[in-house]
This record gives C-alpha cells, structure tokens and sequence, in this order.
C-alpha cells in the first residue's frame, strides 16, 4: 500500500480543546497504521493563554503559514478571562471568513444505545445534516454602540465582494443605543444552498429544509427565501420553508423525519446546538467548515470551562470532526472506519465505560484510547 503524505495544522486552543485534540490526534494516528497515510502536525498557540502572555490573536503570518496545510484541525477556544467576543472573532470567525469557508457542515446522527433526550418510535433513527451558511448574516460583526448617534462603518471584505458605505443613525434622545447589521447576498445564498442541494441528492433524498424566519425579518430572510427557492428548483430539489421558532418545536418532537436542513449563519448555530443535545450530546456532535482554500475541522461545541481540566469532556464530537477532516482529504475509507470505530465503541460499551456526558465513567482520555484500539482491531 502507498503512503499518502499530508501536513495538518492545528489549534487545540482553550478549556477542553486541547484534551479533545490530544484523543483526536490519537485516534488519526492510529489510522494511519491501517489505511495508507501519514500526517504532519504543525500546532499553532492560537488561545487565550497565548493571548494573555503575548497579546496577539492570530497574526497574518500565522494565517499565511496555516494555509501551507492540507487541512485545519481546531479544538476549542474562549475563556472566561477575556471579554466574551475578542478571542471567538479574533480566531474562528476570522478564520470562517478570511479563509472564505463558506459552509458550515454539522452533522447530527444517533447512535444506537445513546441515551436521548428525546424518544423515537421504534426502529428510526436522527440522521440530519446542518448546512449553515457561513460567511454572511449576523455575523459579519458590523455594528455600533453609542449614545445619541451611531455610525455602522459597512467596509468589508469577503471571499465573494466588497462592501464599502457607512449606515447613520441618531435617536431624537441622548440614550446609548447599538446596531448590528445583518447582510445577505445572492451569490452567497445561492452557493451554500446548492452544496445543500448536492449533500440532499448524495443522501438520495429529494427535498431540503430551509430554517428561515421570514414573518419577522421580511428584508433579509425574505430574501432568503426567494433565492434559496430558485436555487433548490435549479437542483430539481423541493425546499421546504420553515420558520426556525417552529423548526425548534418539531426538532425536538420529530427529529427523525428530518434530512438536510439549510440554515442561514446565526439560525444555524442555534440549530446545531439544539441538535448536538437531542442526538445525544454536545460531546458527539461534529462539524466541518468547507472553502475552496483550507477547510477547517472542529466539533460544535466550545471550549467548557465548567469542566475543562476535569477529565468529564467527551473528545468524540473532535474525533467525528477529524473523520471529516479525513474524508475531505479523500480518505473515505479511513473517514468511514473512524466513524465505525466510533459506533461501535458507543453502542457495545458498558454503562460505565461510556462518556461522563452520557452518563458513564469514562474519561476522555480512555474514550480515546478505546475507540483508537476498536480501529486498530477493524
Ligand atoms: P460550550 O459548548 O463550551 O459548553 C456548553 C455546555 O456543554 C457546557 O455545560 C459544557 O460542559 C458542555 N460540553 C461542551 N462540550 C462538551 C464535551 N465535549 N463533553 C461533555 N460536555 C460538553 O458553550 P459555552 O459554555 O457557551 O462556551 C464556552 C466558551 O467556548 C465561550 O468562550 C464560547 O464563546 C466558546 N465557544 C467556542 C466555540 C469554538 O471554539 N468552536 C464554540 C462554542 C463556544
Ligand atoms: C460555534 C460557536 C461560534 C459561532 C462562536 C464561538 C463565535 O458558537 O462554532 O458554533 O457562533 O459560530
Ligand atoms: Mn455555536
């Protein structure tokens, strides 16, 4: 068998991120014994220590080295000694958009035996697939706080445009006030909802859901609307428009009748924690930022600080994320394999030796070590 060479870059961050990295890293090393390829680390010090003893984020440099790697694998960041925002914008986000990672791929299966907060009728199972727009809505970080008059400076630059102007406003009274704009484009709508529409004809299904809320914000989610529809017919792929409170609500009641859900960027972050917890757990849930540059890998959730340092963080939402990382990198095999390991770690294991989160006793460094020895043995 040829060795294929890969080099990955990696950000283990704050809190549980660099334990969950530590398992992750684990367990794609020691697929690397069974299905012909080798990885190259290169760690980057991205995190709030590295912040605090340095006061830098993310340097371009650091941005331009990353992008000499074949993939980006990312624990975890934040920390409660730092304003909330200046560490989570300063890396992941500006990573999402310098690096124009345009979709937000998370995945929320069950697996058999997990315990869930919600129950399915017999015999079915959750198998949903996220895709959260990723470069545009809320998160664009424009905005103003101020008192009296607020000025919203609109100069950005994305992979896809432009933007210059500035939006003014002044309140009739001396009251501080803030702004934050939300900005939604065809090209970036019609984009993500045709990877949508793609991963929907890969999982052979004909139709997807769109998590809109369009009777309250007609301008941006209308309009959501309207091209994501024209889109999905292009794709001969029926959209289903549902506004994302009720999409809530039949989520937790019928996740089983659910295949890909489209998401614009900020609904998709609320749906994809919503759904790490009815699939089992924020611990299982993984996800994939894709671009046409450097994709990056990371699980759903943050970095915990309630039990950072404890041992009680489940690394199996990072080790799904470093399957996908694998995939990506057309290692389908191994991608699946891991995948495999994983369920059947998860659905053999004894009450005890599950993940503390799943109400076992195992630490995250013996959940690591059993699913590497279940993939060993494959
Ligand atoms: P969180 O996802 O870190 O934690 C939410 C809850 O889920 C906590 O009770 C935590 O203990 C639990 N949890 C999370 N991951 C778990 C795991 N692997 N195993 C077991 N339990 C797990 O969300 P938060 O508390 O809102 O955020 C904490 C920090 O993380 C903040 O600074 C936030 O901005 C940041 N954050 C970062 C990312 C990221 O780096 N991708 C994502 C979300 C939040
Ligand atoms: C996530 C996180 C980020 C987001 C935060 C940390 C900026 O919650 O990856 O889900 O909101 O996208
Ligand atoms: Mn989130």
């Amino acid at each position: 068998m040829t060795t294929k060479n890969y080099s990955i870059a990696t950000i283990p961050g704050d809190g549980i991120g660099p334990e969950v990295i530590r398992e992750t890293k684990k367990v794609l090393q020691a697929g690397e014994k069974c299905f012909g390829y080798s990885l190259e680390w290169k760690e980057f010090p991205c995190s709030v220590d590295h912040y605090l003893a340095t006061g830098e984020i993310l340097t371009p440099s650091m941005l331009q080295e990353m992008q000499q790697h074949d993939a980006l694998l990312l624990g975890a960041i934040g920390d409660p000694r730092v304003k909330p925002g200046t560490i989570e914008r300063g890396i992941l986000l500006t990573l999402r958009f310098e690096l124009d990672q345009y979709i937000n791929l998370r995945p929320a299966k069950s697996f058999a035996r997990t315990p869930l907060p919600v129950k399915l009728p017999e015999g079915e199972k959750i198998d949903i697939l996220v895709v959260r727009e990723n470069t545009e809505d809320f998160y664009m970080g424009i905005g103003a706080v101020g008192q009296k008059n607020l000025t919203c400076d609109l100069a950005t630059t994305l992979g896809l445009y432009s933007m210059s102007g500035s939006c003014k406003a002044s309140f009739d009274k001396d009251i501080r006030g803030a702004i934050q704009i939300g900005i939604a484009t065809e090209p970036g709508i019609r984009r993500v909802t045709a990877w949508a529409c793609k991963a929907a004809q890969k999982r052979g299904e004909s139709g997807i859901t769109l998590a809109s809320k369009s009777n309250a914000l007609p301008q941006i989610y209308g309009f959501w609307e309207e091209i994501a529809r024209d889109e999905a017919a292009l794709h001969n792929i029926d959209l289903a428009i549902a506004n994302v409170d009720a999409l809530c609500y039949h989520l937790v009641r019928t996740p089983q009748k659910y295949g890909v859900i489209l998401t614009p960027n900020m609904f998709g972050d609320i749906v994809s924690d919503l759904l790490g917890a009815i699939a089992g757990g924020l611990g299982i849930a993984a996800g994939a930022n894709i671009g046409d540059g450097l994709s990056m890998f990371e699980p759903v959730h943050g970095s915990a600080p309630d039990i950072a340092g404890t041992g009680k963080a489940s690394p199996v939402a990072a080790i799904l994320s470093g399957a996908l990382l694998l995939d990506h990198l057309g290692l389908e095999t191994a991608a699946q394999e891991i995948e495999k390991a994983v369920a059947t770690y998860l659905e053999t294991a004894s009450s005890e030796d599950l993940p503390m989160e799943m109400g076992g006793k195992a630490s995250t460094e013996k959940v690591g070590n059993r699913i590497a020895a279940i993939l060993t043995k494959a």
